[in-house]
Order: C-alpha cells, then sequence, then structure tokens
C-alpha cells in the first residue's frame, strides 16, 4: 500500500434484494473483496468493508409483481436471505445495510439537493413511452424491444444485455410495455438531468490518472464510454416505489436507481459508524485523502463506479474517489448463462448444507473471470477439491499432524542441524507472504491462490524427500529437525490460506492447539518458524473429505438447461490436422517430468531453459513460454514432455525434448501438467 494512506474503504456492489445470490455473484464480485479484506486485516491495516442491499428501482417493483405481493415485502424477505447467505459464506462485512433506510433516504436526498443547487441537476421535459391501458409512464425495465444496436428482440428499456450497449428508451425497435404487452405511446413527462458532461474532462484525468494500475477491462469500459462523450442523463423516474424526489410538485417521482445504490455505500458508513457510537467516523473513511478507496463490482457495473459515481462525488466537496475499481467478468455455468428463470444457477443457500464454503470459496478463487468469463463446473469443483484441498493441501496437514502424534507423542520435536534442503524450504515458506502479498496487491487473487497451492506442494514434496519415516529409525534428531519444519509449515499455510478457506484455517488452528486466533497473526510473520519445541499438538482430523463421482452426477442432474454462451474470439478454433495413424501416434514417447530449474534465456523475449527431472535423467529443454509463465511459476511442476523429439537448438541453446501446452495466448494459455502428484518419467498413454 503507499504510503500516504492511513485506511482503506472497501465497497462490494449492494446486490438488488429481488433475489439469492448465486455463485455467479460470489465470483464477480464478494470472494475477491473478501479475500481482500482478510489478507489487509492480517497485515493489521484498517480496513472497513462495506455493503448492503440495493432495495430500489424496478427490479424491485417486477420482482413484486411476478411474485404477486409487495416491493415491502420482496426486500425484506431478500436483504434477510441474502445477509444470512454472506454470513454462512464466511463474507463479513463491517456493515451490511439497506438502501431503504430512512438514513439512506437522507443521504441521496441530500445529494441530490446539493447538486441540484448547484446547478449540476436540470429539470427537462422530455418524451417517453406511456402505457394508456395501465395509465403509466414506462420506466426503462417495463419496455422491452428491439436493440437499436445489435437488433437482439429481448433488449430492456435503457440497455441491451446482448451487446451491453445503453442508449435512450425512445430507441428502442418495436416497444412493448411489460405491464400490459401494448405497444406504448410516446407522452411528455418531466424530469430532472444530471450534467455529467459537465465533468468530462475532470473525469478523463481521473481515469488516466489511473491507466497503470486499473485493470484493462475496466480501462476499456470506461473510455469508451467517456469517448461518446458524456450525455445527461435523467436521474429521476415516474415511480411510486424508491426515494421522492425532495421537490414540490415532484410528486409520484422517484430518483433514479443508479442515482442512489452507489450513495448506499455512505449511508451504509454513516449506519456503521453511528453503531460503533462515534457518527462522525464515516467521513475518516469519505473525506478524508489519506483513505484509500477500493470497490469491488461485477463488469455491468462499472461505468458506474468509474463515471457516474465519482460524478456525483465530484460534484460535492471533499469527497474522495475511488483509488481502484478491480471488477471481474462474468462467471458462467457449465458453459452457459447463469440464469434463474431457466433453473440453471448454484445458491449459496442451497449448497451450505451439503458442502463447506470453504470448497466453493477456494473452486471460485482459482478460477475468478479477473480478465475474462469464466465457467463453474461441478467436475472442476471435485476435481479441485479431491486433487488439491485434499490430496495436497490436506494431505500436507495431515500426514504432518498424524506422524507427529505417533513419533513425537503429538509435541512439536525439537529442531537440530539443518541441511540443504530444510534451509531451502525455510527459505520458500519465509518469502511466501510476500509473493503472495505482492499479488494480492494487484488484485490477481487467482494467481495469490495458486501460489499458495504451490507452497501445499512445495511442503508435500519436501516430506516426501527428507522421508521421515525412515529417518526416524535411522537418523532420529533428522528426523525431529523434519518434522519441526513441517509443523511450522502447517502453521504458515493456515496464515497463508485464511483469507481462501478460513474455516479450514480455523480448524487447522485447532488441530495444532495453538494460541489465540488466526486473526492475531501478522501476515509478513506468516513465513517464520514460531512454533516452540515441546509445544502440545491437537487432535488432528480430516480437513477435506472427497467428493464421489455419483454426487457430482446428482448436482449436475438438478440443473436447468444452460442458455448457450456467445460465441467470443476465443472460441474459434484451429483447422484440424491431417489425419494420423495409430501407429503414427503410438511413435511419440511422452512422459511425465519434473521442472528443477528454469531460467530465461538471455536476449530472448519468449524462451525459457528449464532443467527437468525424467526420472531416469536430467535434462535441459527449451520452450517459447516465457510471455505466459514465470520460471517460479514453473519450477516443482511435474509436466508433460515429449521426451523423444530429435535434439535442437533454440538460439544457440540445446533443446531435448518438448513440453506440452495450449497453442493459445493470453488466459487460453495452459500448461498441461499432472492432475496430482505422480512419479517423474512415467509413460504416457
Ligand atoms: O447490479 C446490481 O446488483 C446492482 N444492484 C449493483 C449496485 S452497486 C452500487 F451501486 F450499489
Ligand atoms: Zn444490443
Amino acid at each position: 500500500m503507499q504510503n500516504k494512506f492511513k485506511r482503506i474503504l472497501v465497497t462490494s456492489a449492494l446486490p438488488y434484494a429481488n433475489g439469492h445470490i448465486h455463485l455467479g455473484h460470489l465470483a464477480g464480485c464478494y470472494v475477491p473483496s473478501d479475500i481482500y479484506v482478510r489478507y489487509q486485516r492480517l497485515q493489521h491495516r484498517d480496513v472497513l468493508h462495506i455493503c448492503g442491499s440495493d432495495e430500489h428501482g424496478v427490479a424491485i417493483t417486477i420482482s413484486a409483481e411476478k411474485e404477486k405481493t409487495t416491493p415491502k415485502a420482496i426486500v425484506d424477505k431478500y436483504h434477510e436471505a441474502n445477509k444470512d447467505a454472506f454470513r454462512r459464506f464466511g463474507i463479513n462485512f463491517d456493515n451490511f445495510s439497506r438502501t431503504s433506510l430512512p438514513i439512506h433516504h437522507e443521504t441521496a436526498k441530500e445529494f441530490f439537493l446539493d447538486l441540484l443547487q448547484k446547478g449540476y441537476l436540470l429539470p427537462k421535459e422530455q418524451e417517453q413511452f406511456y402505457d394508456a391501458e395501465a395509465k403509466m409512464f414506462l420506466p426503462d425495465r417495463y419496455v422491452e424491444g428491439t436493440c437499436p444496436n445489435c437488433a437482439y428482440d429481448k433488449a430492456r428499456g435503457d440497455q441491451c444485455d446482448n451487446c451491453g450497449k445503453y442508449y435512450d428508451q425512445l430507441d428502442l425497435k418495436n416497444p412493448k410495455s411489460l405491464i400490459t404487452g401494448k405497444t406504448p405511446v410516446v407522452k411528455k413527462t418531466k424530469h430532472w438531468y444530471f450534467t455529467l458532461g459537465r465533468f468530462q474532462k475532470k473525469l478523463e484525468a481521473f481515469v488516466e490518472g489511473h491507466s497503470a494500475d486499473w485493470k484493462d477491462n475496466v480501462l476499456q469500459q470506461t473510455r469508451s464510454w467517456l469517448k461518446e462523450g458524456l450525455q445527461e442523463r435523467a436521474v429521476t423516474r415516474d415511480l411510486s416505489w424508491g426515494i421522492p424526489v425532495p421537490i414540490d410538485g415532484a410528486e409520484g417521482k422517484v430518483i433514479y436507481v443508479w442515482f442512489d445504490a452507489v450513495l448506499g455505500y455512505i449511508s451504509s458508513t454513516k449506519e456503521w459508524a453511528i453503531q460503533q457510537g462515534t457518527p462522525e467516523r464515516w467521513k475518516e473513511y469519505w473525506c478524508d485523502e489519506t483513505t484509500r478507496y477500493i470497490a469491488f463490482l461485477g463488469k455491468d457495473n462499472i461505468v458506474f463506479h468509474t463515471v457516474v459515481f465519482p460524478a456525483e462525488l465530484m460534484a460535492r466537496t471533499g469527497y474522495i474517489l475511488p483509488d481502484n475499481v478491480p471488477a471481474n467478468e462474468f462467471l458462467n455455468l457449465e458453459g452457459g448463462k447463469f440464469s434463474k428463470s431457466r433453473n440453471n444457477a448454484i445458491y449459496v443457500k442451497d449448497i451450505l448444507d451439503r458442502y463447506p464454503a470453504d470448497l466453493f470459496r477456494y473452486t471460485i478463487a482459482t478460477n475468478l473471470p479477473e480478465t475474462k468469463d469464466s465457467d463453474f463446473y461441478w467436475k472442476d469443483f471435485q476435481a479441485k477439491n479431491n486433487n488439491e484441498l485434499a490430496d495436497i493441501y490436506g494431505n500436507f496437514i495431515n500426514r504432518t499432524i498424524t506422524f507427529a502424534a505417533k513419533t513425537f507423542a503429538n509435541t512439536v520435536p525439537k529442531r537440530g542441524p539443518l541441511n540443504d534442503r530444510d534451509t531451502a524450504i525455510l527459505t520458500y515458506v519465509k518469502d511466501a507472504p510476500q509473493r503472495i502479498s505482492d499479488l494480492i496487491e494487484q488484485f490477481k487473487f487467482r494467481d495469490a491462490t495458486m501460489e499458495m497451492m504451490n507452497g501445499a506442494r512445495a511442503a508435500n514434496k519436501y516430506f516426501n524427500d527428507s522421508e521421515p519415516w525412515k529417518t526416524s529409525k535411522t537418523q532420529p534428531e533428522q528426523c525431529g529437525t523434519t518434522l519441526n519444519i513441517c509443523l511450522n509449515i502447517v502453521r504458515s499455510l493456515a496464515v497463508l490460506f485464511s483469507p481462501i478457506v478460513p474455516f479450514s484455517s480455523d480448524k487447522v488452528w485447532k488441530m495444532m492447539n495453538l494460541q489465540g486466533s488466526i486473526s492475531d497473526e501478522h501476515w509478513m510473520n506468516a513465513g517464520e518458524a514460531q512454533l516452540s519445541e515441546g509445544h502440545q499438538l491437537g487432535q488432528s482430523e480430516i480437513l477435506f473429505t472427497k467428493i464421489e463421482d455419483s454426487t457430482i452426477e446428482q448436482e449436475l442432474g438438478t440443473l436447468g438447461t444452460p442458455a448457450v454462451a456467445p460465441v467470443t474470439a476465443a472460441n474459434t478454433f484451429a483447422p484440424l490436422k491431417q489425419q494420423i495413424s495409430y501407429d503414427d501416434f503410438a511413435k511419440i514417447d511422452f512422459r511425465t517430468a519434473k521442472v528443477l530449474q528454469a531460467e530465461t534465456v538471455p536476449k530472448s523475449k519468449k524462451l525459457l531453459k528449464l532443467q527437468i527431472d525424467l526420472g531416469f535423467e536430467h535434462r535441459q529443454i527449451v520452450a517459447g513460454i516465457a510471455e505466459k509463465i514465470t520460471p517460479e511459476q514453473l519450477i516443482g511442476k511435474t509436466i508433460i514432455v515429449v521426451a523423444n523429439l530429435a535434439p535442437a537448438k533454440l538460439m544457440g541453446v540445446e533443446s531435448n525434448g518438448m513440453l506440452l501446452a495450449t497453442a493459445s495466448d493470453g488466459d487460453n494459455f495452459a500448461l498441461l501438467t499432472s492432475s496430482k502428484d505422480v512419479d517423474t518419467g512415467i509413460g504416457i498413454k
């Protein structure tokens, strides 16, 4: 964190209180924000995490009509349900407020009146769709038609869900009222318009000031909005549900939901400050340049947080602006979009009775849609649990504690003189907090999670290579050293993994019989060996149990029909090569190999030089993957190589084989690795 900051304000997009939280919401916003906050807390920084329910707007009134009830009943139901779902999933906001509360209405009215008084809100008569039969103007979502941009025929009144374009509702082709199904007429109505254009220059400077630290997807969407030139936007609607426009003569009109929702962050902070008994403290977080404000949200909310909200804040005086908006793309489900209506969704409220939250937290964290849409697959969920959490992380914890229980009377043995392997693993673990911290500070949560699992991998390898089951008989002192180190690594991993799998980390803490809680630890000290010799350990228990195929089949059976995900450039396939015979294929000798060392080839942007262990021999290979993966990420991995390829020289460096990886760029680049720790030199068929 840059030095000028004394505290961090984190906001997570306020979910609409008209539906249950599902995995898509979690991956888009709440898992990253929670990881970030948990990590910052372990850095012992002053961090406040704010959220709440977005309870206004036509999303709510339409849901009320569908469920044949009132908007109030809808928001009451979903606010409580979502608050509970977050809590059970381990997402702990400092405050989870509601935009229907008086404190929020007052805050939004104050903003509205101040902007009005400063001349940033201008009244204007404008034509709008009117349903003559229902006798009401049709706010955006009450009208559907054909998108003027892409011709999608289920486009909403103000935005197309297919191409993402925002437009004036009168530009919609073949409009239909969603209330009566009739074609609406066009009629004049008065609304207040936010003069966004007056902030164009200031917003451009603000956004370009972050060209080096904001994510590409966020910059691109924002720049494209700014490039079109900011237009005045109506910030009132003809609707009965919402915050009444605080002006005489504006009866029957409410403040537009997006104008008020973002202000929900401020009112939620005010509510928090009152609950703390320090009502003025909200200003520390919103009106002090030493606060760093990070806004987490999904891609459909980007411009509201990089353009509209900053403009509202600029229009007042004394408010800070977001320092970063690390928005994620969408998570799809089994290759299709999450869809409530098609029953293609996995809701938090449903899954936590069947699986511990940590399994989803980990699977989502390894697969966050950080740079482009990603997918949740039940089979991947099973593989991540069985092959990574259970076989790598859980296995290391269990084998270590069980071994200590059996061989050292369930205590931490004495550490004797260190050999090279001991020193190497101790250094690796000591440096882990900094390595992971560098990734989290850049909002690279996927890589950070992988780095944590690499730590568990390295720990297992150390255990294997040290062979304590042999040294316990032949060199008891060495065996004690190995176990002392392993137990210390268990402790370190519990802290380092805790932002991702907090419930499991708490369990490890108990198994290790450690004092206090993980939250008392300091992130930067997590890699230090801190256990005292003779410390009595607790009771070991299995951390992650394997998930059976039949369980996954059952889950897949309950899903509805997925909507086909839009075809993107990434899905365009290279033409198939000429057919080959089995004999041709059988000539290729694929083997597993462990990467011992990796380094860049001088003067080459693309080449990496690898020393690999093929079991029966060590070899050097050269691969053109330097732009896609770092040497550190490769070391220790079990990769797949073509072992009988004729030697070749690449930029003068000899290569004796070829590793396998996807022939793709960007996020589609992947190294072919073994899904579990197998011996090196094994043939592949
Ligand atoms: O997309 C949504 O679910 C909106 N309710 C997000 C609002 S974010 C912020 F403005 F509160
Ligand atoms: Zn469109």
